[in-house]
């Protein structure tokens, strides 16, 4: 039997657990929107807010808050909702109605050995939720209720995606289809670990405690040059290869923030600063950032204005979302025996 052929179709996804950061936006936002231009894929982006009540609970008002400006970040970084169809997870209700299944599908073993799951669990995961434990289901569910074949993520996201491609591989093999694909994860570039500005040995997180180890999208002009002329760096001058930044993690992580920015190859990025001490380099990346990210808080905050517009645009997402999603999850409960109505 000759292999199923399915349309390519990217779908990523982002929690709105508050505060979208550079690394989200070098990491993920920005490789959105390059796939939605290149008009190659189909391509499906959307806010996560299942999984964003799996760690802790978060007032309900906050939720709302942070969706909606999740919402904003994904336009104003040029995410188009006519090219791309653009959703909350929980206003697609096969989301979780095919996460189900696949909670029957994954095995406690396969779960257990997630490090994010290990990392949030901590010593207390009789404390933790099942949400928690089950996240990386309800993860495949996202993107197999497309039938998404490329995933753009960054690197903290690849064994979710092996165990996406598990999963997906369990169920066509227990019930003998060739039914769901087995996604590629997309993890290109020199952005997909984008480590904090206080200790380069860490990726930058919107959970750590303190706010000057990242950038956040929601900053502004003053804020992103003062938080990177303050960022931790080493006493040596830019070194003329990339193998001089080995050993010097802090030096290599705004070397690769400014090459993504500018949009070069970070050794690009040393031609043209070989020598440079840090004080003189961390003021042409701030002004670089500022150039960069500057408009989209502008207009993130313009668009938080209207939320009515937001919400308008989030229901006609989930429209577009469940002429592909309603079919899937019929014939996948077909497949399983379900009746339906
Ligand atoms: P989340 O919300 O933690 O992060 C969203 C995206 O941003 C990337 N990212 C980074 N990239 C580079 N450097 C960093 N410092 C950095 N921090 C975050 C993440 O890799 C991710 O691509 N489980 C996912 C959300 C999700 C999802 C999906 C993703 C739910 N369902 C289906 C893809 C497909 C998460 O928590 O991402």
């Amino acid at each position: 039997m000759s292999d199923p052929v399915f349309t390519p179709r990217v779908f990523s996804g982002i929690q709105p657990s508050g505060g979208l950061t550079l690394g989200n936006y070098l990491g993920a936002i920005k490789r959105f929107v390059e796939m939605q231009d290149a008009g190659t894929h189909e391509t499906v982006y959307c806010m996560v807010d299942l999984h964003a009540i799996t760690a802790k609970l978060v007032p309900p008002a906050e939720l709302v808050h942070n969706t909606r400006e999740l919402c904003a970040g994904f336009l104003a970084s040029g995410i188009d909702p006519e090219k791309s169809i653009l959703i909350n997870q929980s206003q697609v209700p096969e989301h979780a109605q095919l996460a189900w299944i696949f909670n029957c599908v994954a095995r406690m073993g396969w779960m257990g050995r997630m490090t994010q799951w290990k990392d949030k669990s901590g010593k207390n995961a009789e404390a933790s939720s099942l949400g928690l434990f089950a996240y990386p289901a309800l993860m495949a569910a996202d993107i197999l209720i497309y039938h998404g074949t490329h995933v753009p993520v960054g690197e903290d996201q690849k064994q979710h995606l092996e165990l996406t491609r598990d999963i997906a591989a369990k169920f066509n093999h227990d019930y003998g289809v060739e039914f769901f694909p087995i996604t590629e994860p997309v993890i290109e570039g020199v952005a997909t670990r984008v480590m904090n500005l206080q200790d380069g040995t860490k990726k930058m997180s919107k959970s750590d405690p303190s706010d000057k180890t990242r950038i956040n999208m929601t900053d502004d002009a003053d804020a992103i040059a003062k938080k990177i002329r303050k960022a931790k760096t080493d006493p040596d001058p830019l070194p003329g290869e990339i193998a001089g930044l080995d050993a010097r993690p802090d030096a290599r992580n705004l070397v690769n923030i400014y090459a993504a920015l500018a949009e070069v190859s970070p050794q690009a990025v040393l031609d043209q600063h070989d020598g440079a001490l840090f004080g003189h380099f961390k003021l042409a990346l701030a002004d670089l950032a500022v150039e960069k990210l500057a408009p989209i808080s502008a207009e993130m905050a313009r668009l938080m204005d209207d939320p009515a517009e937001i919400d308008r645009i989030l229901t006609r997402g989930a429209e577009r979302a469940r002429e592909i999603t309603v079919p899937i999850l019929e014939r996948t409960y077909d497949i399983v025996g379900m009746l339906r109505s």
